[in-house]
């Protein structure tokens, strides 16, 4: 067997492992019906709720794409799906699972993304994750990253941490980003009550390779699955300023999440992998990070000054034998995508 094979699979059957044996224990949160937790956003003809009313799938085609949103908005919360993306030829095409409060703030708004970003065939899937508060939509705060997996064979684990102390983003379990909130970022981390959001819609002017492959909808409908939906939070009236007192338990079951040292390995090991844009390394944008960056210096080095990869794959290699294992993301360094 290659060697790069054989490290892949290895690498697949720890995912697997952890995955498998860490879901119920890490959070033992029950899963709400689509029926009861939702409402359609737009499109509600490409809405399909399943007949046990677990799972929904929503379709993109010629006339629209579709969205729904939970009923109720959380004062912090845990939010998760698992989520099957559209297979095939996928160009153009974006699916977002996100939280936000946009409908109700619409100049102070607070938003939490996980964004797909749609592909031509044979691929990796690119995902993007960004954080917005109180309306600092010109404070873009994208990382980009690699799937190690086809999400569009199997049902994945997504989820959304937000707690009054941190944000984190998860696959699988696994964490893969960790906001930390400090005083220097004021409002721009996400403080009112948020809804979870989730749609499918034709971005084909920037979603792949900066527009060049656009929606091709003769592999329509497209269709992403979410099943096991989680709304786990205190349901809050935005425009409420006291929180109620039975959301002070939720807030302090929430804060017990953290990060174990073996996921904070797992988080590094992750990003080592499959991360390849970071705004907190893009000093075109940012000459000075954002107060919430912690700027490795090993890192720093794998970045060039706009905040994407080197793809310098001998470098790459030499620092893979290194370490002893195999860099994912050597695989794709040829799909630049803007
Ligand atoms: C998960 O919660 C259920 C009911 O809330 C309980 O019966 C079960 O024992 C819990 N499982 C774990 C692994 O904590
Ligand atoms: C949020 O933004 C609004 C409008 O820009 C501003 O007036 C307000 O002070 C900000 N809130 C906080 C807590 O900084």
């Amino acid at each position: 067997m290659e060697k790069l094979q054989f490290y892949s699979l290895i690498f697949l059957l720890l995912l697997l492992h952890v995955s498998s044996s860490s879901s119920s224990s890490l959070f033992n949160i029950s899963t709400i019906p689509f029926t009861t937790g939702f409402t359609p956003l737009f499109g509600e003809p490409n809405i399909f709720p399943s007949l046990d009313h677990q799972s929904v799938q929503l379709h993109l085609n010629q006339y629209t794409g579709s969205g729904f949103k939970s009923s109720d908005l959380y004062n912090h919360g845990f939010f998760s799906a698992k989520i099957k993306l559209p297979s095939d030829y996928t160009a153009g095409i974006v699916v977002a699972f996100y939280t936000t409060n946009g409908d109700i703030f619409r100049k102070t708004h607070d938003e939490l993304d996980f964004e797909f970003l749609g592909n031509i065939r044979g691929k990796a899937w690119r995902f993007q994750t960004n954080m917005y508060g109180n309306g600092s939509t010109n404070r873009g705060r994208e990382e980009r990253y690699y799937l190690p997996f086809d999400p569009s064979k199997h049902f994945h684990t997504y989820s959304i941490l937000w707690t009054t102390n941190n944000i984190i983003f998860y696959i699988d379990d696994v964490p893969i980003r960790e906001i930390v909130r400090n005083d220097e970022m004021g409002a721009d981390f996400p403080s009112k009550p948020m809804g979870l959001y989730a749609t499918i819609w034709d971005a084909s002017d920037w979603a792949t390779s900066g527009g060049k492959y656009r929606a091709n909808y003769k592999y329509a409908p497209f269709v992403v699955e979410f099943t096991d939906l989680v709304l786990h939070g205190c349901p809050a009236d935005p425009l409420e300023e006291v929180v109620a007192a039975a959301c002070a338990q939720r807030h302090d079951q929430l804060a017990t999440i953290g990060i174990t040292p073996k996921q904070k390995s797992a988080m590094k090991n992750f990003r080592s992998k499959y991360m390849y844009y970071s705004y907190c390394y893009d000093t075109l944008r940012y000459p000075a990070p954002p107060p919430e960056c912690v700027v490795d210096p090993v890192e720093r080095q794998l970045f060039k000054e706009t905040g994407r990869l080197k793809f310098d794959d001998k470098h790459r290699r030499r620092r893979a034998k290194k370490r002893g294992q195999v860099m994912g993301a050597r695989n794709y360094g040829n799909q630049e995508d803007e």
